[in-house]
Order: C-alpha cells, then structure tokens, then sequence
C-alpha cells in the first residue's frame, strides 16, 4: 500500500509569483481537498489535545479558513484579526513591516475578555511580523496565547525564532 500523503503533500508550489523569483506555497489545494482540510485541522490541533482553549484567532487572510475549520472541530469561538479598516466595530491596531513599506491589522477591542485562552492560527509563518502584530493586539486585550499554529512554517525568514523570542509556543506542520 503505498504512503499515506502528508499535509506537505497537497501543497502547491506556484513559481515567481507575486514577484519573479518567489516560489508560492499555495494552500488552496490543501483546502480544496477534503482529506488534507481534515489533516491539516487535526494536526493543527494535536499539540493542544486536553488543554483548555477558550476562542481560536485567525489572520486574515487564510488564517480565517484554517482557524474557522480549527475553532468549529473545538467547539469554540473564532476571532478574525484583520487588515486595517475591515472591522465595523471599535477597534485597537498594530502596525508591522512588511518587505517595502507597512501594513496594519485590527481586532475588535471587546473580541477577547482579560484571562481567556488564545490559539493563534495562520496559514503560513516567514518574516513572522504578522504573527507577532496579532500577539500584540491578542495581548494588548489580556488574552493568553496558549499557542501559534501554522501549516507552513519558512524557516530561513525567521518567524519562529522571532516567535520564541517572545515566549510563544510555535506548533508548525511542514516547512
Ligand atoms: C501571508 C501569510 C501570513 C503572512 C506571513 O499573508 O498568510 O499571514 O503573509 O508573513 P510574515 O510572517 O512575513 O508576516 P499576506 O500578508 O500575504 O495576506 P493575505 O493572506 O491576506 O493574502
Ligand atoms: N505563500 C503564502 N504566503 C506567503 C508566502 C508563500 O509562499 N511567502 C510569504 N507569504
């Protein structure tokens, strides 16, 4: 019987996008596939077995797909950390570097009560600055991050020793 496919397996690899010379790493067809969905949310999950989460965060953009998937297999709720001017409510903000220039992510400021049990989810973790504006702002409501799970981790880029730096648990499937 041949191997079972791992997450890694239904990983596609898009060559020179967005720029010439970047290599992709596309989780839609993770997502289209209803094994490597269900695979990738149980082993997103599998470190965190018997700990008390109380709400699941996810950035946007996959992260709400994954975190989504991830919080209804807990039966928990999902908080969406977003891109500057998306959420309709009263919001705090942090901003963070990207490659050229700056970006801003938001949450919304009653999304987490002081004290609750955060797990923190995206797709793919590189540089780790949208990871850590998301802890920022998770922090900033007096949540707990019990965790930082990602499908993708890109090692060379430095996201999780970026991470660990600032005592996070970082959970990555493949890298
Ligand atoms: C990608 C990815 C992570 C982030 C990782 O999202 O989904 O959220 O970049 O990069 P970093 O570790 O260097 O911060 P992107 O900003 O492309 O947003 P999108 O999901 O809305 O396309
Ligand atoms: N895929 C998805 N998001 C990304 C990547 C990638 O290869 N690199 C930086 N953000």
């Amino acid at each position: 019987m041949p191997n079972a496919k791992t997450v890694k397996d239904y990983i596609r690899t898009i060559v020179d996008f967005p720029h010439e010379g970047i290599m992709f790493r596309d989780v839609t067809t993770l997502f289209a596939d209803p094994r490597g969905l269900r695979l990738a949310v149980d082993q997103l999950l599998h470190p965190y077995a018997g700990m008390e989460i109380d709400k699941v965060a996810g950035l946007e953009a996959r992260g709400f797909i994954l975190g989504g998937a991830v919080a209804h297999q807990l039966g928990k709720g999902f908080v969406p950390i977003r891109k500057k001017g998306k959420l309709p409510g009263k919001v705090i903000s942090e901003e963070y570097q990207l490659e050229y220039g700056e970006a801003i992510v938001e949450i919304h400021d009653d999304a987490i009560a002081p004290g609750e049990k955060i797990l923190l989810v995206d797709d793919l973790l590189a540089t780790g600055g949208t990871a850590e504006a998301g802890i920022r702002l998770i922090e900033r409501l007096g949540g707990e991050i019990i965790g930082c799970a990602f499908v993708i981790d890109l090692p060379e880029l430095g996201g999780r020793k970026r991470l660990e730096a600032l005592g996070m648990d970082v959970h990555a499937l493949c890298d």
